[in-house]
C-alpha cells in the first residue's frame, strides 16, 4: 500500500511509489493533490507493470490526437485480464476499444443519431421526467440525490433512445455498473463474475429486442436501435455480434458517467457556496457551469491507449505496445492550461477540458450528457435553492469512474405542520 506517497511532505516525496493498481484510500476521496505532485515531479510516470501514466494536459491531448501512434484496440491488454469470456468479447468489440475501420463503421450511425438536432426531440420528455422527480422529492424532506434523482435521468434518456419498454428498464443500471466496473485497474474474482454475467444477460436481452425491432422497425430519426440495424444491413455491414455489443456499449456509456456528472456537480456546489449563489442569481450561466463541473470533477478520470511503435513523450522513450494511461482528471487541473485550476469558476473561459476525450474517439454522447446535466442541475436549483447534504455521502470508490453511490440530502422543503 502506498500510504507513504501521500503522507510524505512534497520535499521527500518519491513519486515512483505511485501505482494505479494499488491506490491509497485517500486517493478516492481526493486524487487532485496526488495528480498535482505527479504532474510536477513525474509527468510521464512509469508504473510497476511497465505502463505509463500521463498527468500533463499537453501530453494527454497529444496522445488523443494521434490515433495512429496510439491505438485504442485492447485485445492485447484484455486477453490476460478477461480470458476467453463474455467481458472479453464485449469490450474488444465495442467501438471505443477499436481502431478504424471497425470504429469508423460503427461510429457513423451513432454520431448522426446523437447529433444536436437529433437530441433536441428528447428535450420535452426530459423536462417532464426531471420535474416529476423533483415533485416526488418535494413530498419528502430527506432524499438521496443519486437514487432519487441523478441515476433516474440517464436511465430514462437511454431507455427512450433505444425505445426500451418501460417495464424492462429495471436491470439496465446494474448491468451497466457491472460491465463498466470491470474496467477498473484491479479486479476481484467476484467483480469479474458479475461483469461476465451482466454481459451474457444483457446480450440475450438485446438479441430479443433486435428481433422485435427487425419485425417492427421504429422511426430511424429517433430510435437508435432501428438506425443501427439499418446501418448493419447497408454497405457498412455490422455483424450480429458487432450490433449487440455496440448497443450494450451505448446503453452503458451514457449511464453512470451522466449520473456522476449530476451528482458531482450538486456536491461541488455545496463546497463552493459563492459559486452556488452566483448560479442561482444568474441561471443563464448553466451551460458554462456544466463545462466547469466536467473539468473540475470529471466523471471519467482515466483514458487508455497503447503505442503502435516506438515513440517518446517528453523525455521518456516508449517501446512498441506500451500501455499509456491518460490522466483526464489530472490534465483538467493542469495550471499550464487552466489558470487557478483548483478553483471552481462557473464562468471559466476558455475551458477546453478533456472530460469527453478528444480526437476520433471523442465522446459521441457529449451533447446529450450536456443537455441532461444542464436541465437537471438548473431545475433542481430553482426548486431547492437551500438544499443541504448529509454527513454520510458515500463515494463509488473507483479510480476511473468518479462519483457518489449515495448523496443524502435535505431539500430544505420540509412540510412543516402548522400549529
Ligand atoms: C458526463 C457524461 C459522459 C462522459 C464524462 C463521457 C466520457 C467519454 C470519454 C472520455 C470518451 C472517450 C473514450 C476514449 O477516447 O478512449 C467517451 C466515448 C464515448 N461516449 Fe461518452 N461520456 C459521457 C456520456 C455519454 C453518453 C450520454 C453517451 C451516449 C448516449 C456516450 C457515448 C459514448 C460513445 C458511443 C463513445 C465512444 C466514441 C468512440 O469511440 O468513437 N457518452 N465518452
Amino acid at each position: 500500500m502506498n500510504g507513504d506517497f501521500i503522507s510524505s511532505d512534497s520535499a521527500s516525496l518519491d513519486a515512483t511509489n505511485f501505482d494505479l493498481r494499488d491506490l491509497p484510500p485517500q486517493f478516492y476521496e481526493d486524487p487532485y493533490p496526488i495528480y498535482r505532485r505527479l504532474r510536477e515531479q513525474a509527468p510521464v510516470l512509469r508504473l510497476p507493470d511497465g505502463s505509463v501514466f500521463l498527468t500533463r494536459y499537453r501530453d494527454v491531448l497529444a496522445v488523443y490526437k494521434d490515433a495512429q501512434g496510439f491505438s485504442s484496440d485492447k485485445v492485447r491488454e484484455f486477453a490476460p485480464k478477461f480470458g476467453d469470456s463474455p467481458l472479453f468479447e464485449h469490450h474488444t468489440t465495442s467501438l471505443v476499444f477499436n481502431d478504424p475501420p471497425l470504429h469508423t463503421r460503427v461510429r457513423r450511425p451513432i454520431i448522426s443519431a446523437l447529433s444536436i438536432k437529433a437530441i433536441e426531440r428528447l428535450k420535452a420528455g426530459l423536462i417532464e421526467r426531471v420535474d416529476a422527480l423533483l415533485d416526488s422529492m418535494q413530498e419528502r424532506s430527506q432524499v438521496d440525490l443519486i437514487e432519487d434523482f441523478a441515476a433516474a435521468i440517464p436511465l430514462e434518456i437511454i431507455g427512450n433512445l433505444f425505445d426500451v419498454p418501460r417495464t424492462e428498464r429495471a436491470p439496465l443500471r446494474d448491468w451497466s455498473l457491472a460491465i463498466l466496473g470491470a474496467l477498473e485497474p484491479s479486479l476481484s474474482e467476484e467483480q469479474l463474475a458479475r461483469g461476465n454475467r451482466a454481459v451474457s444477460q444483457m446480450s440475450e436481452y438485446l438479441r430479443g429486442l433486435i428481433v422485435q425491432r427487425r419485425n417492427h422497425p421504429g422511426d430511424p430519426e429517433s430510435d437508435v436501435l432501428t438506425r443501427l440495424i439499418e446501418a448493419g444491413m447497408g454497405a457498412t455491414q455490422l455483424s450480429e455480434k458487432e450490433l449487440v455489443q455496440n448497443c450494450i456499449f451505448i446503453l452503458n456509456a451514457g449511464h453512470e458517467t451522466t449520473t456522476n456528472l449530476i451528482g458531482n456537480s450538486l456536491h461541488a456546489l455545496t463546497r463552493w457556496p459563492d459559486e452556488r449563489a452566483r448560479l442561482i442569481a444568474e441561471p443563464g450561466l448553466i451551460d458554462s457551469a456544466v463545462e466547469e463541473f466536467l473539468r473540475f470533477e470529471s466523471s471519467n478520470q482515466l483514458g487508455n491507449r497503447i503505442t503502435t511503435g516506438p515513440c517518446s513523450i517528453g523525455d521518456t522513450v516508449l517501446a512498441v505496445h506500451t500501455r499509456v494511461h491518460l490522466g483526464i482528471g489530472a490534465a483538467n487541473r493542469d495550471p499550464e492550461q487552466f489558470p487557478d485550476p483548483e478553483r471552481l469558476d462557473l464562468a471559466r473561459t476558455p475551458n477546453r477540458h478533456l472530460a469527453f476525450g478528444s480526437g476520433i474517439h471523442q465522446c459521441a454522447g457529449m451533447n446529450l450528457a450536456r443537455l441532461e446535466a444542464a436541465l437537471a442541475i438548473a431545475r433542481f436549483l430553482a426548486r431547492f435553492p437551500n438544499y443541504r447534504l448529509g454527513d454520510t455521502c458515500v463515494r463509488g470508490g473507483r479510480a476511473r469512474f468518479r462519483g457518489f453511490l449515495k448523496l443524502p440530502c435535505d431539500t430544505g422543503k420540509a412540510h412543516h405542520h402548522r400549529p
